[in-house]
């Protein structure tokens, strides 16, 4: 049985845990393929709400394993501690595997990542600070540690002791930032490496084993497409590879072992971070959008920014990923409004235009050109089957699918895990 790809297409933030363990209980394994701690993914389930930051949305599932996969970058002291919980909870985590080839970051990559958003002055990136950039730059430089480093007691030491003198140099003389306590940092991460041990696998080799079992295979990405460092809103992207293509390069599995992507889109959009927004709402409105969909930071707590749905964005998102249905998640949010606008398309300096700028700069002065559609103002959030969805929802979702190029087969009415509604076929069939 082929693998499933769940991608974010927009800005993150999608409710890409959601829809991951709403397909992980009928799936054998889920994989995370990408990013590190800067990710929150919220499960709202009967024994509470969990946050995932580096621990894949299938955890939850008994009997489904969980994959790290070595395109993701690990902070192995926070790992440690979000397995700790998840077990203080009552959470099994025994069936966890964690790719020996993913990248460590390391206590001076977040030190390095907030001296970076310092110099770069006044249009920082707003990144989450969680050293994801610069343990991305020592991978791809080839001066990165990965778990096995990490885990390989003859060499950690040494190469933690290069590492950090290198660094704390660095954080002096250039960041005029303080140096990080090389010492206790290293007790720490030994610490950390040595209840990571066993878990550590060739999680290349366990995904492709589960393939072969035909097992279903759920990919997770972290992110969204919208912040790709290729085809994002460059600078203001992440430094990994939230896309279909990323999934695949990260959890160690092929593109002809992948049927099914689905692209996780908010009925509205949101952004956390500076970075070109066209549809962004500044008004009562976009306020009030903010608070229905309680849109504040899984990991940073930060006010998330909101606008209407963009769907010359999205275009591109589903082309770029052979997005084969979308699962547009927090429509109960829109419940309260109408008209609701649709960003249809995008107009540069006064004249329409079909492409998303390559320039941040051009990107930041285009004008969405908005299409009004009729809201429903009726609660959705008990509704559980398709057909008892509003009419004026039915046709917001069947338009969403017609602008953006893929059908819509599931929606999201509310953040619990059976607030989730199948469009067309029976919800079982649709997370099966
Ligand atoms: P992720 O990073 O893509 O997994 O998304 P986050 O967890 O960061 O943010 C999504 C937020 O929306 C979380 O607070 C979810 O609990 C919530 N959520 C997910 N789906 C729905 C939905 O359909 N309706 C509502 N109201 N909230 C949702
Ligand atoms: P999930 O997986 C929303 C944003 C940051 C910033 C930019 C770069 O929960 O959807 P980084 O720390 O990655 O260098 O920050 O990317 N960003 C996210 N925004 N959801 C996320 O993850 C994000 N991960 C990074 O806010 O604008
Ligand atoms: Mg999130």
């Amino acid at each position: 049985m082929p693998a499933t790809i769940v991608l974010g297409g927009q800005w993150g933030d999608e409710g890409k845990g959601k829809i991951t363990d709403a397909l992980a209980s009928s799936s054998g394994m889920v994989v995370r393929a990408n990013g590190g701690s800067n990710a929150g993914h919220t499960i709202s389930t009967p024994q509470g709400v969990f946050k995932m930051h580096l621990v894949p949305s299938g955890i939850l599932s008994p009997g489904t394993t969980c994959v790290i996969g070595a395109g993701v970058v690990i902070d192995p002291i926070q790992l440690a501690q979000e397995l700790q919980e998840l077990r203080d909870r009552g959470i099994d985590t025994s069936a966890l595997v964690i790719s020996d080839r993913a990248h460590v970051v390391l206590p001076y990559h977040s030190e390095i990542d907030r001296g970076e958003e310092r110099l770069r002055g006044e249009v920082p990136i707003g990144t989450t600070l969680r050293g994801i950039g610069p343990a991305y730059a020592d991978k791809v430089s080839r001066r990165g540690m990965r778990i096995a480093d990490l885990c390989d007691e003859r060499t950690a030491r040494p190469e933690l002791d290069r590492s950090f003198d290198a660094r704390n140099k660095l954080l002096s003389a250039y960041y005029e930032s303080e140096e990080v306590d090389a010492v206790s940092m290293t007790e720490q991460l030994i610490g950390a490496a040595e209840s990571l041990w066993p878990f550590v696998g060739h999680a290349e080799d366990v995904v492709q084993d589960a393939l072969d079992r035909g097992e279903r295979v759920i990919v997770e990405c972290a992110q969204g497409a919208m912040l790709d460092i290729d085809y994002g809103s460059y600078p203001f992207v992440t430094s990994s590879s939230p896309t279909a293509a990323g999934a695949c390069q990260g959890a160690g599995i092929a593109p002809n072992q992948v049927d099914r992507v689905i692209g996780v889109f908010k009925a509205y959009s949101s952004r956390v971070g500076s970075g070109p927004f066209p549809t962004e709402l500044f008004d009562e409105t976009g306020h009030e959008i903010r608070e229905r969909g309680r849109e504040y930071g899984t990991t940073t707590g930060r006010p998330r920014r909101v606008g209407w749905f963009d769907s010359v964005a999205a275009r591109r998102v589903v082309r770029l990923n052979g997005v084969t249905e979308i699962a547009l998640t927090l429509l109960d949010v829109l419940d309260g409004f109408d008209p609701i606008q649709v960003g249809a398309g995008y107009e540069l300096d006064g004249a329409a235009i079909e492409h998303v700028p390559t320039l941040s700069t051009d990107y930041d002065r285009v004008k969405p050109i908005l299409a009004p559609a009729e809201g429903w103002l009726e609660d959705t959030t008990a509704i559980r089957e398709g057909q008892d969805l509003p009419s004026k929802a039915r046709a917001y979702i069947d338009r969403i699918g017609a602008l953006t190029g893929a059908p819509v087969s599931m929606v999201g009415v509310g953040p619990d895990r059976d607030q989730l509604v199948s469009v067309g076929r029976d919800i079982a069939a649709v997370i099966r």
